[in-house]
């Protein structure tokens, strides 16, 4: 829908409905947390959980307050709770539980947070209704898609806690299809359009999301879909993880020094492996995509004798279509729906790759939105025109360090609104929680 074509008061009720919804979605993470469990740390390169329960609302109130016209309640929370952690340089937190405000305290905050911010979004507190408004519209779909993604990152860490830290969940029907044979598509040279175009009209995107601009990409061939637990199995037992030239020197000393030598989701049990799902240990599921580092997925690709596709071709393979058209997502022009693929919190763990034809792009690669995100050998780097958010300058700026890389499409945990086409996620390439496959491409 066009923003512009729906009335202004109109339009903030719509995202406001869309904020409280997005905070359903991050209020029932919470609640599959045994309570002792807020203080804990599954991730040691992260915040311990407690963190992230102040810091969704601190995010909302440090970016809407001012244009609301509202004064601080608890600036020192404010600041406690502002920002996360990107551990880019190695070093660990150290902060321990007493470290960290009671729950009740973080919740009440919580709670007045959301009192003032609803009561000045529903009365339009804001000072130049005009412009305030756009702006208005603006912050308020980065509060909400913000508080998205932290539903998604927040999972990766709940996913790591021991299974009785959480309560269960009843889990969806299991889709047991077995993955297909693996077989290659080829992709035929053509242009593959990137980005968004900026204008009043615009649909809202992230500052690295400009500008819409054109890449000519050559022919190329792309696992037709992504490569599973069973594959990557092969790799393991035939010494995939001892093999020093299929890893870049920094890939090779993160595994060395980490003694990571599986994916971060395998259990060795003796001679066979378990899985961890969010709330299960199981056998292996040799059918679903494995979810890998950047460095493991290159590492596999190596091996394979190929390589990890760029942005541009994942953009080809997922939106090219063979009248030399694009589409809006790899099944059409049609909003995503369940028969489309794995994606906006209707499972929290994968299915077998494959499982939705109805999902496919028009050159019959599976899976390239949802059930996954795709690494891409594309660094993190602005497009051409890139302007950083005035209200929040750092939001991509500072990781156009070559130490990132491009992910697309999404997973079972990414919300619908982010599956748009100009969306990329970012990651460092040897940190293994993320819920990340891939697929390789010859040339
Ligand atoms: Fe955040």
């Amino acid at each position: 829908m066009n923003p512009a074509a729906v009335a202004p008061s109109s339009r903030t009720d719509q995202l406001y409905a869309r904020l409280q919804a997005a905070r359903a979605r991050s209020d029932e993470l919470f609640k599959i947390l045994r309570p002792a469990a807020l203080y804990d740390r599954p991730v040691p390169e992260r915040h311990r959980i407690i963190f992230y329960l102040g810091h969704l609302e601190a995010f909302d109130w440090n970016l809407l307050r001012e244009s609301l016209d509202l004064s601080a309640f608890d600036a020192d929370f404010d600041k406690l709770f502002a920002f996360g952690i990107d551990p880019v340089e190695g070093g660990l937190p150290t902060d321990q539980p007493k470290d960290w405000p009671s729950t009740d305290r973080v919740r009440e905050y919580k709670q007045h947070l959301r009192d003032k911010l609803d009561g000045a979004i529903r009365t339009g507190g804001a000072k130049d209704p005009s412009l305030a408004r756009l702006e208005h519209g603006r912050l308020l779909e980065v509060a909400i898609e913000h508080r998205l993604m932290h539903a998604e990152t927040l999972c990766y860490m709940l996913h790591q806690l021991p299974v009785d830290r959480k309560f269960s969940e009843p889990a969806a029907p299991a889709l047991s299809a077995p993955a297909g044979e693996m077989h290659c598509v080829e992709i035929p040279a053509g242009t593959a359009t990137l980005g968004l175009a900026r204008g009043v009209d615009a649909p809202f995107g992230w500052d690295n999301e400009f500008e819409e601009h054109c890449v000519e990409v050559p022919a190329f061939a792309i696992d037709a879909r992504n490569v599973t637990n069973r594959d990557y199995l092969r790799f393991v037992r035939e010494g995939g993880y001892e093999h020093r030239n299929l890893w870049s020197d920094s890939a090779w000393e993160w595994i060395t020094s980490q003694e990571h030598l599986y994916p971060s989701f395998w259990i060795p049990n003796g001679d066979s492996w378990c899985y961890r799902t969010m709330f299960a240990e199981i056998s292996l599921p040799l059918d679903w995509p494995v979810y890998v580092s950047h460095d493991e997925a290159s590492a596999y690709a190596r091996w394979a004798g190929k390589e990890l596709p760029s942005e541009a071709e994942w953009h080809r393979a997922a939106l090219g279509a063979r009248d030399g058209s694009e589409r809006t997502y790899p099944w059409g022009a049609e909003a995503p729906a369940a028969g489309h693929g794995n994606f906006d919190f209707t499972r929290w763990d994968l299915v077998p790759a494959g499982s939705y034809p109805e999902g496919k792009s028009d050159f019959g690669v599976a899976d390239l939105v949802g059930n996954g995100w795709e690494w891409t050998r594309t660094p993190f780097a602005p497009f051409p025109g890139f302007q950083p958010f005035s209200f929040y300058p750092g939001y991509s700026a500072n990781f156009f360090d070559g130490k990132h890389f491009v992910m697309k499409g999404g997973s079972p945990r990414t919300a619908a609104c982010m599956l748009r086409r100009s969306f990329r996620n970012w990651f460092q390439p040897h940190y293994p929680y993320v819920y990340a496959t891939f697929r390789c491409v010859e040339h």
